[in-house]
């Protein structure tokens, strides 16, 4: 036997047993897989349940006379914004909610330090003035809208921006 023949067959010999310890591992495997993955894994309850949650369609079609079956729509309440208290001083409320129409006599606005302007009105009582800045009204000279159209102030934040505006224009 030639040297070359001899190398052939041990070549042979060593690619088949090895060909057949990989078909042995491949069979193997296959039937540890169907042993386990196929029984405890991906036919659990869980694990189909949470499949089809995955895969669940984003949006479904409810023909009419079906339309009981379809979940309730949850609607979200957004809180009222509730008014801001008093905390804010009266030039602050002012500076914020008053100063457009008041600073410069906006639309017929008495302008705040303006003495003559204010004498009249101041005359009528805090009481009055109050109620007209919060609750608005139209007099000879314009219009002035509730709360200087700032809802979301306290009646209280008004009553104080109305001392500030009368202590700054006797
Ligand atoms: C859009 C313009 C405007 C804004 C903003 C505004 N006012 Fe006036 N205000 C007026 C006008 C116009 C008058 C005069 C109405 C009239 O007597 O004809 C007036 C009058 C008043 C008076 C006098 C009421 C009376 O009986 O004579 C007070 C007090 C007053 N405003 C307070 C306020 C306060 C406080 C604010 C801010 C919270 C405010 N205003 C914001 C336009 C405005």
């Amino acid at each position: 036997m030639s040297r070359d023949q001899k190398f052939f067959d041990m070549y042979s010999l060593v690619i088949g047993v090895l060909a057949a310890i990989a078909l042995a591992i491949l069979v193997l495997t296959m039937k540890l897989s169907d042993l386990t993955q196929g029984i405890y894994t991906r036919d659990a309850v869980e694990y189909q349940a949470a499949i089809a949650e995955r895969i669940r369609p984003v949006g479904q079609v409810y023909r009419p006379g079906e339309e009981a079956e379809a979940p309730e729509p949850t609607v979200e309440t957004v809180a009222e914004p509730e008014p801001v208290a008093a905390a804010m001083s009266g030039p602050q409320v002012y500076n914020s909610a008053c100063i457009a129409c008041h600073s410069t006599g906006v639309g017929g606005a008495p302008v705040l330090g303006d003495a003559a302007q204010w004498a009249d009105r101041i005359a009528q009582g805090m009481d009055v003035l109050n109620q007209h800045a919060i609750e608005g009204y139209t007099g000879s000279a314009g219009y002035m809208p509730a709360k200087g159209g700032r809802a979301d102030l306290s009646d209280e934040a008004i009553a104080e921006a109305v001392d500030y505006m009368v202590s700054e224009s006797r």
